[in-house]
């Protein structure tokens, strides 16, 4: 069978930082800690005033197009992922190949484009359609550009406010990929679910809490279905398991709910059993909210011990470093994750290949869904490329009013004559509307 999978990746953090302890806490009144230890968040990207979703889109592919040595005519499909489009017609993609374009001089007239949506969950469909294409053997010895991008924006004082950002992550997805190859098993677990939407509005409307429960759901709905396809879920096999950041603190809620349910039955079940005893099973208990009781305490007591705190410090930690500094980056959020952990082993020498992920994507409204990977030998040679320490450093830091005035520039509904914050060097740049009200770009050298 043809080994599909990632070939290169690459990430454009929007030019803006906002402290969330330092400058958005005290503004709200709250404990920087609510931030920083509940949420698991320390700031969070924005888009300056001439950056928008299909800048930071194209100012990643263009990166990753130009190290991989790639003209448009190597690339069969642009698909673009993302839940902040500002066209219900014209896909992203078209915006996207057309500021390749200008740069390239050649075009893109034979790649098939298109926009994936599904929430946060989109990005991962959009590889997996890139999967199908290419192990379906249509692509012609092609390769598929798979872009996830978003401006992450909530209305002014909505709780999800303080988990706001900004940023792209372009995926070549390939044959004989040199980072991750896919699995063929995937599970997923999907509800028609009224969370967070966005009826035909810029700002989302959030259920927050719900949101939260609905996430755990149809995650472990999904492992059940990736289990029943033949996939290993135990948690020793995987060297990390990225999963959708919303912030952080979701990510630890449903890491310990995934470990508990892997692990039912298992070795480390029976070597934890004298310390927190055995998982209660539901057909102990007549009455079903006894039943979630007992099943939170066994889950709290497990999180609590030193065998499921070292799996997480070396599992799961590793794939929140980037998604701290720079918050939800809704459909790229799992795919950031991806690249965070990889850049970690990186750091630490860690010797990854044959190694395996399990991924674990969310999208609202609700879906959810796993599958597996394998590093690649080459994975080394590609994490080493990325820039994301230096974007994140060089990003301008917004004092309070500053950042009213971002919000403002990016809400649809309000005239803002807001100046940038910094200067676009070697990147593509919003440059006004057309005559009929699409969007202009120019990349600036
Ligand atoms: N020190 C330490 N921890 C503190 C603290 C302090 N001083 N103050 C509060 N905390 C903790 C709380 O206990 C809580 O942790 P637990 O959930 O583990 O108890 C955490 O910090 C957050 O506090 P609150 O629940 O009080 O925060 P909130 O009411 O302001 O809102 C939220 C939190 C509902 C997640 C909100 O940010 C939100 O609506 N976000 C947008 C929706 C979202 O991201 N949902 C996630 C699932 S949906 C999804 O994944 C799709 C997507 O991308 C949007």
């Amino acid at each position: 069978m043809t080994s599909v999978g990632i070939d290169a990746i690459e990430i454009w953090t929007g030019n803006l930082t906002l402290d969330l302890p330092g400058t958005f806490a005290p503004e709200k009144g709250e404990d920087p800690e609510k931030y920083t230890k509940g949420l698991g968040l320390h700031a969070s990207s924005f888009p300056d005033t001439y950056e928008d979703i299909v800048t930071m889109a194209a100012n990643a592919s263009l990166r990753l197009m130009e190290r991989k040595d790639l003209e448009p005519e190597d690339v069969g499909r642009i698909d673009v992922a993302t839940e902040s489009a500002f066209d219900n017609s014209k896909p992203v993609s078209t915006y996207v190949a057309g500021c390749l374009e200008e740069v390239y001089g050649s075009d893109f007239h034979h790649a098939n484009k298109g926009e994936r949506k599904f929430a946060c969950i989109a990005g991962t469909q959009s590889l997996n359609d890139a999967y199908n294409w290419i192990a379906s053997g249509r692509n012609r010895g092609r390769k598929a550009l798979v872009i996830a991008t978003d401006t992450a924006l909530y209305a002014r004082g909505d709780a999800g406010e303080a988990t706001q950002g900004a940023g792209a992550v372009t995926m070549l997805v390939d044959e004989d990929p040199d980072l991750v190859e896919f699995s063929a098993e995937q599970g997923y677990g999907s509800a028609d679910e009224t969370d967070f939407l966005k009826p035909n509005q810029q700002f989302p409307s959030v259920d927050g809490k719900r949101s939260v429960q609905v996430y755990l759901a149809r995650m472990r709905e999904a492992m059940e279905d990736f289990e029943a396809a033949g996939g290993d879920t135990h948690p020793d096999n995987f060297a990390y398991i990225p999963f959708h950041t919303p912030f952080p603190g979701m990510v630890r809620k449903a890491a310990a709910l995934g470990y508990r349910h892997a692990l039912r039955g298992t070795d480390i079940e029976s070597d934890l059993a004298d310390e927190i005893g055995r998982q209660p099973r539901p057909e102990a208990f007549d009455d079903q909210e006894e039943y979630l009781e007992a099943i939170k305490e066994y889950t709290d007591a497990l999180t609590e011990t030193d065998h499921y705190r070292d799996w997480y410090a070396r599992t799961v930690d590793p794939t929140l470093d980037v998604s701290r500094e720079v918050g939800n980056w809704y459909t790229a959020s799992v795919h950031l994750a991806r690249a965070s952990a990889l850049r970690s082993a990186l750091d630490a020498g860690t010797d990854l290949t044959g190694e395996r992920l399990l991924v674990g994507s969310y999208g609202s409204g609700a879906q959810a869904e796993i599958h597996a990977e394998t590093v690649q030998p080459g994975w080394r040679d590609e994490i080493h490329q990325l820039n994301v320490e230096e974007q994140l450093e060089e990003r301008y830091d917004l004092s309070w009013d500053e950042y009213e005035q971002v919000h403002d520039a990016h809400n649809h509904d309000v005239d803002s004559d807001v100046e940038s914050f910094t200067t676009p060097s070697g990147e593509f740049v919003f440059d006004g509307w057309g005559r009929m009200g699409e969007r202009q770009y120019r990349y600036v050298e």
